[in-house]
Parts: structure tokens; C-alpha cells; sequence
């Protein structure tokens, strides 16, 4: 088990930083999903379902400036929920193909761009700012940015689990 970790009755593995609210909001929703088999339908359900607030998560991991830091709450064979913590940073143009839900703004603005490609180069197609609240899916192959100036939290499901290895990245056109 993973340092500051902890199990729950489903034998869903959470981290030791959330709060007890948070990680028994994380159970009901994630609980039945615990399973090798979890189609990504019902984990991006489990993860619209999901009504954790900012101060569940804030205690994960520090906010470290000018980087994006991610702190697994839950994870299975099948699928692994992650907050992520901003602090003025901006990911590179990417896609997650098959692997991502969707995610959640718990906190702050997140400026989401969203591009057109031709073979590695990629061309903005539009961009939108995303404010506490808003869930986003990402069908298909989407190929997008997430830029945050100042602070925000967000939380995002990726079944299969993601492997950041194999995540995409455009250079801009
Ligand atoms: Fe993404």
C-alpha cells in the first residue's frame, strides 16, 4: 500500500490526506466500481456523482508554483481517480485517447483550449474558461490544454487507468 494510504471496506486503496467526508463520498461512488471489469461509462458517472468539495482534497499533496500536482485518491486495475493541484501552470497541448472520463473544477478558473491536428502539429479550435462545479468530458481522441493562473483543484477519472507515459503531446501549429 502506497506510504499515507489507506483501505477501504470495498478494498478501494485512498489516500491518507483526504478527509473522512471525502473519502466516504469517494466509497459510495467508487465502491461498486471496484472491480477488474468497471466499464468507463459507469466510472464517468461515479465521477459526475461526486460531490467532493476543495478542502476534502487540499490536504493530498502541497501546491508546489508554477507546477501541477497530482495526488491519487483511488485506484483500480480497471480505473484511477486523481485531484490534481494547480498553482500558474500550463500542461502541454495533449490527448489521453481512450483513458479519459472526464474531470471536475473544485476551485478556481481553469482555462481549457481545445485544438485541431494534423499529424504532431495542433491548431487552437477554441477555448473556454471552466469556473467551480463544471464537469467537462473529453470524447474520443480531444486534444486540449489546461492553463491556470493563480490556484485551482480539480479531480479527474481515467479508465483504463492512465499511463502518463503514454499520453500524446502536439507542438502548436
Ligand atoms: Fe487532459
Amino acid at each position: 500500500m502506497a506510504r499515507g494510504a489507506n483501505a477501504t471496506e470495498s478494498g478501494l486503496i485512498h489516500h491518507g490526506g483526504l478527509t473522512a467526508a471525502g473519502a466516504d463520498m469517494i466509497e459510495e461512488a467508487f465502491g461498486p466500481l471496484a472491480r477488474d471489469d468497471a466499464p468507463r461509462e459507469e466510472v464517468t458517472e461515479a465521477l459526475r456523482s461526486l460531490r467532493l468539495t476543495g478542502d476534502d482534497v487540499r490536504d493530498c499533496e502541497p501546491f508546489h508554483r508554477g507546477h501541477r500536482v497530482r495526488c491519487e485518491l483511488a485506484r483500480t486495475k480497471a480505473w484511477v481517480l486523481l485531484a490534481i493541484l494547480w498553482d500558474n501552470t500550463t500542461t502541454p497541448i495533449h490527448d489521453h485517447c481512450e483513458s479519459e472520463c472526464g474531470f471536475r473544477i473544485l476551485e478556481g478558473e481553469v482555462l481549457e483550449t481545445r485544438f485541431r491536428c494534423e499529424g504532431d502539429q495542433a491548431s487552437p479550435a477554441g477555448g473556454r474558461v471552466l469556473l467551480p462545479g463544471e464537469f467537462v468530458t473529453t470524447p474520443g481522441c480531444t486534444v486540449h490544454q489546461l492553463s491556470v493562473s493563480g490556484r485551482a483543484i480539480s479531480i479527474h477519472a481515467y479508465a483504463p487507468a492512465l499511463c502518463l507515459d503514454d499520453m500524446q503531446v502536439f507542438e502548436r501549429a
